[in-house]
C-alpha cells in the first residue's frame, strides 16, 4: 500500500488531508504537526513514503527546508508543497531545489487534490517498474555479454587447434617434398609482399598469407616417390601430382573459416588463356588472390633449385615470367609489382633469411 506524510503545524490541516486521502484514495497516512520533531527523530529512517506532502509556512523551518532535509535521506519520495497565496512566488523560486512535483495553493480544492497524489502516485510507480526493467535488462545484457565471451573463447581456442592441425599438414606437405623446404613459407610471404603492394587491406593480407601456407596442403596425398623424383614426370606420374590443389580444397572445406581461400588453394594452377587445372578457368574466372599466388608459386620454382634444375638467376627468372605474362598464362599486373619487388630488392629479404612455417603463423 503506497504511504504517504503529511506534514503541517496546523493539525486541522493535516487531520483534513488524512482522512480525504485515506478515504478517497485508500493509501496510507502518516501525519506531523512539528517539522523539527519529525527530523529529529528517526521515523524517516524506519518508514519508506511514497510521497509527502509539506506545509511551505511553518514557524522555525519553512517547508522548502523540510522537504530538502527528506529528499537527503527518501531521494524518491514524490514532494508536494501546499502554500497560502502571498507565499506562492517565494515556494516557486524554490521549485527547482527541491525538485518539485507540484504546488498547491490553500485552500486547495479536492478533487484536484486527489488527482494530483494519485498521478503522482502511479508516475512513482511506474519509474519503479521502469527502473527494475531497467535492472532486469541491464541484468540480461549482461549474461549475454558474459556467454558471447565464453563462446568466443570456446570458438578462439577451437581455431587455434584448427589453425595448428592445418600448419601440421603443411609441415608434413614440405616434410615430403624435400627439395621444396621451405617453398610454403617463402609463397606465403611473397603473396602477402605483392598483395600489399596492392593495397589490399589487413584481412585480405591474412588471408592471402594464409592461403601460401595451405596452397599445397593437397600433396599429403601424392605419394613420395613422384614429389621426389629427380628428372621428369610421365604424364600419369604429372596427372597424380594436378589432384592436389582439388584435394587441398576437400581438405579445407569443412572449415567454415577456411571458406575465403578455398578459391585460391583449388585455382593456384589456372592460366589465364583457360589451360591450367583443374578447372581451365579462363580470365576473370580467376579472382586477384589466385593470380597472385599462382604467381608467387611461379616465381619460388623458378628461383630455387628443384630436383630437376638448379634455380634461375633473377634476371632470367623475371624474364621467363614477363614471357608468361605476355602469352597471357599469368597476370601482368602481378608481374609488374614482383619486377618492382626486385628492383627495390624487398624481394631479396624472403630468400635471405631461414624461418620456419611455425615462425611465419606465429607472426600472422
Ligand atoms: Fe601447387
Amino acid at each position: 500500500m503506497s504511504k504517504i506524510l503529511v506534514i503541517d503545524d496546523e493539525k486541522m490541516i493535516t487531520d483534513t488531508l488524512s482522512t480525504l486521502i485515506e478515504m478517497v484514495l485508500d493509501y496510507e497516512v502518516i501525519t506531523m504537526n512539528d517539522p523539527e520533531l519529525l527530523l529529529n527523530s528517526d521515523l524517516l529512517e524506519k518508514e519508506s513514503f511514497d510521497m509527502v506532502i509539506s506545509d511551505f509556512m511553518m514557524p522555525k523551518i519553512d517547508g522548502i527546508d523540510v522537504l530538502k532535509a527528506i529528499k537527503k535521506i527518501q531521494p524518491n519520495a514524490i514532494p508536494i508543497l501546499l502554500t497560502g497565496y502571498s507565499d506562492k512566488n517565494n515556494a516557486i523560486k524554490s521549485i527547482n531545489e527541491v525538485g518539485l512535483y507540484y504546488y498547491l495553493e490553500k485552500p486547495w480544492d479536492n478533487d484536484q487534490l486527489i488527482t494530483i497524489i494519485k498521478n503522482g502516485i502511479e508516475k512513482k510507480q511506474l519509474k519503479e517498474q521502469v527502473d527494475k526493467n531497467f535492472v532486469i535488462i541491464k541484468k540480461r545484457n549482461e549474461e549475454i555479454t558474459r556467454l558471447y565471451d565464453l563462446l568466443q573463447k570456446d570458438f578462439n581456442s577451437e581455431l587455434d587447434s584448427m589453425y595448428n592441425v592445418i600448419i601440421s599438414l603443411a609441415n608434413i606437405v614440405e616434410a615430403k617434398d624435400s627439395y621444396t623446404e621451405g617453398h610454403t613459407r617463402r609463397v606465403s610471404e611473397l603473396s602477402r609482399m605483392i598483395a600489399s603492394n596492392m593495397n589490399f587491406d589487413e584481412k585480405g593480407l591474412r588471408n592471402i598469407e594464409l592461403a601460401g601456407i595451405v596452397h599445397d596442403i593437397g600433396k599429403v596425398s601424392t605419394p613420395d616417390q613422384i614429389l621426389n623424383k629427380p628428372g621428369r614426370l610421365s604424364n600419369e606420374e604429372f596427372d597424380i601430382i594436378k589432384e592436389h590443389p582439388e584435394i587441398g580444397e576437400r581438405i579445407l572445406k569443412p572449415l567454415t573459416s577456411m571458406n575465403s581461400i578455398l578459391h585460391p588453394v583449388r585455382h593456384h594452377h589456372e592460366k589465364l588463356d583457360g589451360t591450367g587445372y583443374p578447372d581451365g578457368l579462363k580470365g576473370d574466372e580467376i579472382i586477384l588472390e589466385s593470380r597472385i599466388l599462382a604467381v608467387a608459386d611461379i616465381f619460388d620454382a623458378l628461383y630455387t633449385d628443384r630436383p630437376y634444375k638448379t634455380k634461375f638467376t633473377i634476371e632470367k627468372t623475371l624474364e621467363i615470367l614477363k614471357e608468361e605474362a605476355s602469352a597471357n598464362k599469368i597476370d601482368s599486373d602481378v608481374v609488374d609489382i614482383v619486377s618492382n619487388l626486385i628492383e627495390n630488392e624487398h624481394i631479396f629479404d624472403i630468400y635471405k633469411r631461414e624461418q620456419t612455417l611455425k615462425d611465419t603463423v606465429n607472426n600472422m
